[in-house]
Formats: C-alpha cells, sequence, structure tokens
C-alpha cells in the first residue's frame, strides 16, 4: 500500500486513522531516514490513543511507555548496532504486555518479532523540491494484519496501488 503526506499534520493523521485498527499486542514497525517523519507518525497514534505526554524521540532511553486506551510502548533502535542490546531492551516482555509497540529503525529486531506486524516505510520523494512530502510503503505481514488489509485501505483512502496524497 503507497501513499504520500505532504505534511507533518497529514501524517499525524494517517497515523490517527490506524489507530481504531489497532489490538493489544499489535507491532508497528517504522523506517525510514532521520527526519522521515517516524516519531511524527508514533504521536499521531500516541494522541489518538488518548495518550496525554508529549512523545518525543526516545534518545537516551530506548523505549518509553504511555498508557491510553491501551498501553503504548514506543521504542527507538538507532544506536543499537547489535541484537543483543535490541534484546537487553527486555522486547520479549514489551511484546508480551498486550500493548502497541512502535518501533523506530525496527529492521534489526525483525528477526525478534512477532509474524504479524505492520511494517511502515518512510522516505523522502525530493528532499530538495518538496521537504515536506513523504512517500509511504506499507506492507501488511501475517496473517492478522492481511486480514486487516482492506479496513486500512479503507481508512486511509488508497484505492489504488498508486495511492493517493494527503495534504
Ligand atoms: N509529510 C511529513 N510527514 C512527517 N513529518 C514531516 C512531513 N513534512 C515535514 N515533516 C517534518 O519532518 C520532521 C520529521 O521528524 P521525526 O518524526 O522526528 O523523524 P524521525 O523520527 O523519522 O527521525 C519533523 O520536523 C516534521 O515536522
Ligand atoms: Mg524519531
Amino acid at each position: 500500500m503507497q501513499f504520500r503526506t505532504t505534511s507533518a499534520e497529514a501524517t499525524r493523521e494517517i497515523a490517527a486513522a490506524l489507530e481504531p485498527l489497532l489490538r493489544p499486542g499489535d507491532v508497528v514497525l517504522l523506517s525510514g531516514d532521520l527526519g522521515a517523519g517516524k516519531t511524527v507518525f508514533t504521536q499521531g497514534l500516541a494522541t489518538a490513543l488518548g495518550v496525554t505526554e508529549q512523545v518525543t524521540s526516545p534518545t537516551f532511553t530506548l523505549a518509553q511507555s504511555f498508557q491510553g486506551r491501551m498501553r503504548l510502548h514506543h521504542l527507538d533502535v538507532y544506536r543499537l548496532d547489535n541484537l543483543g542490546e535490541v534484546l537487553d531492551l527486555d522486547l520479549p516482555e514489551l511484546l508480551d504486555d498486550d500493548a502497541v509497540v512502535c518501533v523506530e529503525w525496527g529492521e534489526v529486531v525483525i528477526p525478534e518479532l512477532p509474524r504479524d506486524f505492520l511494517r511502515v516505510r518512510i522516505s523522502l520523494a525530493s528532499p530538495r523540491e518538496h521537504p515536506d512530502i513523504r512517500m509511504f510503503d506499507v506492507d501488511t505481514v501475517g496473517p492478522s494484519w492481511q486480514a486487516r488489509a482492506s479496513a486500512l485501505a479503507e481508512a486511509w483512502h488508497v484505492h489504488s496501488p498508486s495511492g493517493v496524497e494527503r495534504c
């Protein structure tokens, strides 16, 4: 599923539109370069979950937890260079907590994830000419997410493979 947003606010809105589809235990994997919008996406999700605290990039802590309609664990594994450190995060406990788990730079933890997760890849289309345009490439991985793929496309109004634009 592909689409693009043209502002940080639009990215927050598409993240908020995902929230009603989330269930306890869900994992959302966010990838994309520094400044792509992974934290902005997580902020939109957190607000929609009813989290009132400010979600920031957890620079010095690797994981932060928030309470909303469900708990939200926000992990940023940017500074980790090996899987050992990731495992030191108590990842299994966080994954087994009936919470929503959002992982920035999550590629390194894929081997440790449950078989079902939502993979959100964010990239800058043309950084110089259109610095606020972000391309989203979303994969529903595993049966639980595949079953929700059409509901997700509906929530995001993505009705064609070429996607839509959100302003
Ligand atoms: N379409 C967009 N979607 C998300 N963020 C955007 C967009 N356009 C501009 N931005 C800006 O890009 C930055 C994204 O930062 P952040 O979410 O912290 O990135 P990351 O967590 O991926 O490193 C923010 O300053 C945000 O305001
Ligand atoms: Mg970030």
